[in-house]
């Protein structure tokens, strides 16, 4: 089973100041697991990666294999925790060119997303994209309403009416909802349109691992058993509410200890482009799990080495307010090795015999050096392998640092009444009936 590290060696903080919350950490983490079988509480994903319904599971690969069959394109239409959960996962785990390989290659639909903007251009050039393609869609909303999918339902909903007539349009819709509640649900069951259950107890930004992720990342092909059973390894690893011997609650501490030391902004920062949409995933779960009440560390995000050419000045010498926690596979799964070249006209030869990855390294090491220098400090988080099973331990690990960080701030991990204010004003502003 692929297994985390956690290096604290960079973070500038002591273990005893580390070790000083091991009362205070055992009595959140007791609270916390006390919670975990309240259906009205939000923690259903903490026994989830072995606790899951084995049924909706079954149904999800069925499924994932008919449509896999059935289209060139999938749509997956989502917002927030209803998106971001399986493009991170898909897009660290598939080719960089994934969507532009051969169909041989690719072996899976397209997976394109919308409802994540409201954007008419991305809309319209979406549409135009698929008006020559066989697709089908999945809308994903917990709550049934949010405005961004919404729209975009309504708009592939016409257009593959329009292209395939409603009986066989019908058969290309796919809906993942609360079991009851909200205006999706009611027109799924109106519309008789295959769906899948939401858990009740499980929020947006904590639900990758339930249909809500895991449909789009079978669709793409990806193993979701193994998905699970990495998250499952992460769960039984983490479950010790004894700090000493959980690293996952040594990271929330620790970040918490940096922010009392005034270093209230973290950078999630990755060496591999392939976890883009990982990092916004995280960037989503610690912002609106932790971002309330005037208290919070602003999580943003870097890939390396590309942002050392926009970024690396500020984080080396800007406002020092900084730390980072950075995400390194040690071995990816392909590699280049540099050759040596005759008359050596571009100076690289002192390379030749050298993998890419063996500079990636020595850039991450000499970068994380760097800006320990300049007071950033680093936390890693290392894993030998990029492949499921390492990300269903990642997310877990993550969602439950998360919780336990926001224990520890005195904030509701659960909630984001801060996300209501500017659909507030925007129905306001689109006189949406009943709406002061
Ligand atoms: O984490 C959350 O709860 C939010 O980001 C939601 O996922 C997001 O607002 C989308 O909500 P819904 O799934 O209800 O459309």
């Amino acid at each position: 089973m692929q297994n985390l590290q956690i290096n604290l060696k960079y973070s500038k903080m002591s273990s005893n100041g580390i070790m000083s919350y091991v009362n205070v950490v055992n009595e959140l983490d007791k609270k916390l697991r006390s919670r975990a079988d309240d259906e009205k509480e939000f923690l259903g994903w903490l026994k989830l990666p072995q606790n899951y319904n084995k049924r909706e599971f079954d149904k999800i690969k069925r499924t994932a294999e008919k449509i896999r069959r059935q289209c060139e394109v999938f749509i997956v239409i989502g917002i927030g925790g209803s998106y971001l959960g399986a493009r991170a996962v898909i897009d660290s785990l598939k080719n960089n060119f994934y969507n532009m390989q051969d169909e041989s290659k690719r072996n899976s639909p397209q997976i394109l997303f919308a409802g994540n903007n409201l954007s008419g251009t991305y809309l319209e050039e979406l549409v135009d994209y698929v008006s020559d393609k066989d697709f089908a869609i999945n809308v994903i909303s917990k709550s049934g309403t949010t405005t961004e999918p919404a729209i975009a339902f309504r708009v592939f909903r016409e257009v593959l009416e329009q292209k395939y007539g409603i009986d066989e349009a019908r058969k290309r819709i796919y809906v993942t909802t609360d079991k009851e509640k909200g205006v999706l649900r009611k027109l799924a069951t109106t519309e008789k349109y295959e769906t899948f259950v939401i858990p009740n107890n499980i929020g947006g930004r904590y639900s990758v691992l339930t249909p809500v992720g895991l449909l789009p990342i079978a669709v793409a092909g990806i193993n979701i058993d193994e998905l699970m059973s990495g998250a499952a390894y992460a769960m039984d690893k983490y479950a010790d509410s004894d700090l000493r011997y959980n690293v996952c609650y040594q990271y929330a501490v620790t970040r918490n200890i940096l922010l009392k030391n005034n270093k209230n902004i973290e950078i999630f920062a990755t060496y591999e482009p392939k976890l883009h949409f990982f990092i916004e995933w995280l960037k989503q779960l610690f912002g609106e799990s932790e971002g309330k009440n005037g208290v919070g560390i602003y999580p943003t995000g870097a890939e390396f080495t590309t942002d050392l050419h926009s970024l690396g000045q500020y984080i080396q010498e800007g406002r020092r307010n900084l730390f980072e926690t950075v995400i390194y596979f040690d071995k990816p799964r392909t590699n280049i090795t540099i050759k040596e070249e005759e008359g050596n006209l571009d100076g690289l030869n002192y390379l030749a015999g050298k993998t890419i990855n063996d500079v990636n390294e020595k850039a991450m090491q000499g970068t994380v050096l760097a800006h320990y220098d300049g007071d950033v400090p680093n936390i890693q988080v290392l894993f030998e392998k990029l492949c499921p099973e390492s990300i269903g331990h990642m997310i877990y690990f993550f969602e439950l640092a998360c919780a336990m960080s926001a224990s520890i701030l005195g904030v509701d991990p659960f909630n984001q009444p801060g996300v209501e204010k500017y659909k507030t004003n925007m129905f306001k502003l689109l006189g949406k009936p009943g709406v002061q």
